[in-house]
C-alpha cells in the first residue's frame, strides 16, 4: 500500500488558484446556459468519475437551465502518472440518452484516448447532441483527436493534482490545481 502523501511536501507549485477556477467555472456555466436556453427537456450532464466530481459539483451550482446529472466511472490510468491507453467502464449510466442533449463533464483531456473512446461509445446510443466540457486541457499530450466544446484552461504537459484530480488516488481535496514534485512520482519508477 502507498504511504499517505502530505500535500505540503508533495506540491511543487500551484498553477491555478481556487479563485481562478471559480471565475472560469462561472463563465463556462454562463456559456452553457446561453447555448441550451431554449431546450424543452433537461439536458443530461454526464460526470466522469472520479476526477470530475469537484468540477461538476461547482459547475451545476452555477447553471440556471434545467439539467439532470448522471455519473459514469471510467478508468484509464493505473496507479501513477501515465495513461495505460486502455479505457475501462467501471460504472455505466442508467439513463437512456437517445434523442437527448448530452454534455460530458471531464476533469482533464490529456492524451484524449478516454474521451475519444467515450464519445464513440455514447454516440452509439444516438443522443441528439453530445458535447464535451473539460476543466483542463493539455493539447501537447494529445494522441487521439477530440473536439472540446467547453474548456476551462489549457495547461502544459505536466502532471497536475487537486480540485478532484489525483495522484495514486490522493490529493484530490486541494482547492487549486498544482504541479507535483517530480520526486513524488519518480519514486514509482525506481
Ligand atoms: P486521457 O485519456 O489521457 O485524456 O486522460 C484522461 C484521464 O486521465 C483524465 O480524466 C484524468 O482522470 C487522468 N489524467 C490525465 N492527466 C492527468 C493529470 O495531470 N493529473 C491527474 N489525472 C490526470
Amino acid at each position: 500500500m502507498r504511504k499517505g502523501l502530505n500535500w505540503v511536501y508533495s506540491i511543487e507549485r500551484t498553477i491555478l488558484s481556487e479563485k481562478d477556477i471559480q471565475a472560469r467555472v462561472q463563465a463556462i456555466a454562463q456559456q452553457i446556459d446561453l447555448d441550451y436556453q431554449d431546450e424543452e427537456y433537461p439536458i443530461i450532464l454526464i460526470c466522469i468519475l472520479k476526477g470530475a466530481f469537484v468540477f461538476c459539483a461547482d459547475l451545476i451550482r452555477c447553471l440556471n437551465i434545467p439539467f439532470e446529472v448522471h455519473f459514469m466511472d471510467v478508468s484509464s490510468y493505473n496507479d501513477g502518472t501515465q495513461s495505460s491507453g486502455v479505457v475501462k467502464i467501471e460504472k455505466d449510466i442508467s439513463v437512456n440518452i437517445t434523442d437527448r442533449r448530452v454534455i460530458i463533464i471531464e476533469d482533464i483531456v490529456d492524451t484524449g484516448l478516454t474521451l475519444a473512446y467515450l464519445k464513440e461509445f455514447l454516440d452509439g446510443r444516438h443522443p441528439r447532441s453530445l458535447a464535451i466540457c473539460t476543466l483542463l486541457d493539455k493539447p501537447e499530450a494529445r494522441q487521439a483527436e477530440v473536439q472540446v466544446d467547453y474548456s476551462g484552461f489549457q495547461i502544459g504537459n505536466e502532471f497536475v493534482v487537486g480540485y478532484g484530480l489525483d495522484f495514486a488516488q490522493q490529493l484530490r481535496g486541494l482547492p487549486g490545481i498544482s504541479i507535483l514534485k517530480p520526486e513524488v512520482y519518480q519514486e514509482d519508477e525506481e
